[in-house]
């Protein structure tokens, strides 16, 4: 757990040294949830978004993007469902008057349990070496399937109680399992109450004709709002997706683990429009697309996993999420959800307009079903960023710190570095830097030795650094070195492009 915890402090001051997120508003001692995105972490999150849209969008004919305000009318939300339904159970501890997502006591109890089951296996996988077969130990093992049958009964209880709004059930559960306040230890709890989420606004010039607004919690219904537009102009046939990314803001209640769950946070979604009854086949689809998709960045398949939710969504008939192992657990990455036809039906009922479909095969219309692929750009942006920090024990004894992000990724793709700043070498790297910034972010470092430079860059995630020294005057050759693999390699300066440009190709890492 202190080896966890440390990881993830690890985590959080690089980021903040190497220029990636500082905390909101930092001078004023910061605002709680809040994150700005520094000058590294802006390119970072700009490539992640670029490669989920590239996919999404550029890859799929039959998906096409748009970008809603962020304030829509109100209405929109009474039909969503939002005004209503979109709250979580939250509890107080009287004693240390600290407010929790009830349900999410329950869920890290049961996160506790799960660590005993890993403890289970490294330790049977330590005893039996070679021969360990980590499916048939937790299939068999009467232990860990002692744990998991907790958790699995756990889990139903709560779904169930939730699902019933029975509230009282989800503090009983509390009690029975005696869970404490992870602060002060006390298990003085209050009843749960629910809580919307929603940040409220208003717009216009005075108090008396201001219409009351949301900021939006999902940008989803600016997607289900826009569906006839986009299908008519468009000329779109069923099967078809809408792809959306942006802003989306919610009041958490636990709003913790840096940039994991934030008050103001980024979603990339795709809304995919398809035949009533055809819908399960078109969810199984985009589970598999979906997991396809993360495992392009190759952050290593054991990192994820599919949790198929027992509780399900005031809108949804199926849904899973795509979980993550994060410094702190495996945890939600990305939601994939049937939604069924409520969101249209809804809208249809509230706005009184047509959103249907008209089919000219068999001369009927109807309302189309949806699947949703729903992921958080800033918790995808601490997946990648956390899974790539490492520190690397070196063969000559020291260690390195390296920041090994997909280079398709990274902010800046090549640093260029004289080796003295002298007798000419600073001009050439120049050059080679004007040359390249067309086509690719680049960074001039001339100060320090050159190992520390290098030892800066892989900190900094980039991939590929060009050396200048006294040969390359003479035959315009320069050293490329590779962040991963520290080798070293002599080219010509013409060839860096090429080389640099088949690392980070879109079809290398999506096909
Ligand atoms: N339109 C469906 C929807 O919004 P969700 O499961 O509430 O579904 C989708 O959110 C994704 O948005 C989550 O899987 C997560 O990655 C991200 N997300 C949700 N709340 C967040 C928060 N407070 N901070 C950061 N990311 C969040």
């Amino acid at each position: 757990m202190a080896k966890q915890e440390d990881l993830f402090k690890k985590v959080i001051s690089h980021a903040k040294e190497y220029g990636y997120i500082f905390q909101s508003s930092e001078i004023y001692d910061g605002l709680s949830a809040v994150y700005d995105y520094a000058q590294n972490g802006v390119e970072l999150k700009k490539n992640i978004r670029n490669y989920w849209w590239k996919a999404m969008v550029q890859l799929n004919e039959n998906i096409v993007g748009i970008d809603a305000a962020i304030f829509m009318h109100p209405t929109t939300w009474k039909a969503s469902g939002h005004v209503d339904a979109f709250s979580d159970p939250l509890i107080d501890n009287k004693d240390s008057k600290k407010r929790y997502r009830a349900d999410v006591l329950i869920e890290d109890y049961c996160a506790k349990i799960e660590k005993k089951i890993d403890k289970e296996v490294s330790k049977a996988a330590k005893r039996f070496g070679d021969a360990f077969n980590k499916e048939e130990f937790i299939t068999t093992n009467g232990r860990v399937l002692g744990y998991q049958k907790k958790i699995d009964t756990i889990l139903k209880r709560l779904g169930k109680s939730l699902e019933n709004e029975n509230l009282a059930d989800v503090k009983a559960l509390i009690e029975e399992l005696e869970i404490a306040c992870p602060l002060s230890g006390s298990k003085n709890w209050t009843d749960v109450k629910q809580f919307n989420l929603m940040f409220g606004t208003k717009l216009g010039a005075d108090a008396a004709s201001a219409m009351d607004l949301y900021l939006r919690p999902e940008t989803a219904q600016g997607i289900f709002v826009n569906f006839a537009n986009v299908q008519k102009t468009g000329r779109m046939k069923i099967p078809f997706g809408i792809a959306q990314t942006g802003k989306a803001f919610r009041n958490e209640i636990v709003a913790r683990q840096f940039i994991f769950r934030m008050r103001e946070f980024e979603q990339m979604e795709m809304q995919f429009f398809v035949k009533p009854g055809t819908q399960t086949e078109w969810y199984k689809k985009w589970k598999e697309e979906r997991l396809k998709w993360h495992l392009s960045l190759g952050l290593g398949a054991d990192n994820y996993r599919f949790h198929d939710h027992e509780k399900l969504a005031h809108y949804a008939d199926a849904a899973a999420d795509i979980e993550f192992k994060f410094p702190f657990g495996f945890k939600e990455l990305e939601g994939i959800h049937s939604r069924t036809d409520f969101d249209l039906k809804a809208h249809e009922e509230h706005s009184g307009k047509k959103l249907r479909f008209f089919d000219h095969e068999t001369n009927t219309n109807y309302v189309p079903y949806v699947v949703e692929t729903s992921v958080g750009l800033d918790r995808l942006f601490l997946a990648i960023f956390s899974n790539s920090l490492q520190t690397e024990d070196l063969e000559d004894g020291s260690t390195r710190v390296v920041l090994k992000l997909p280079s398709i990724l990274a902010p800046i793709k090549v640093a260029v570095l004289p080796l003295l700043k002298k007798e000419g070498l600073p001009e050439i790297a120049h050059r080679i830097i004007d040359d390249l910034k067309f086509d690719f972010t680049t960074t001039y470092d001339e100060k320090d030795a050159i190992g520390r430079r290098y030892r800066r860059q892989d900190a900094n995630g980039t991939p590929f650094c060009i050396t200048v020294d006294h040969q390359t005057k003479e035959d315009n050759t320069v050293t490329i070195r590779y962040r991963d693999t520290m080798l070293q390699e002599r080219i010509a300066i013409s060839d860096i492009a090429t080389i640099v440009s088949k690392e980070i190709a879109f079809k290398k890492w999506l096909r």
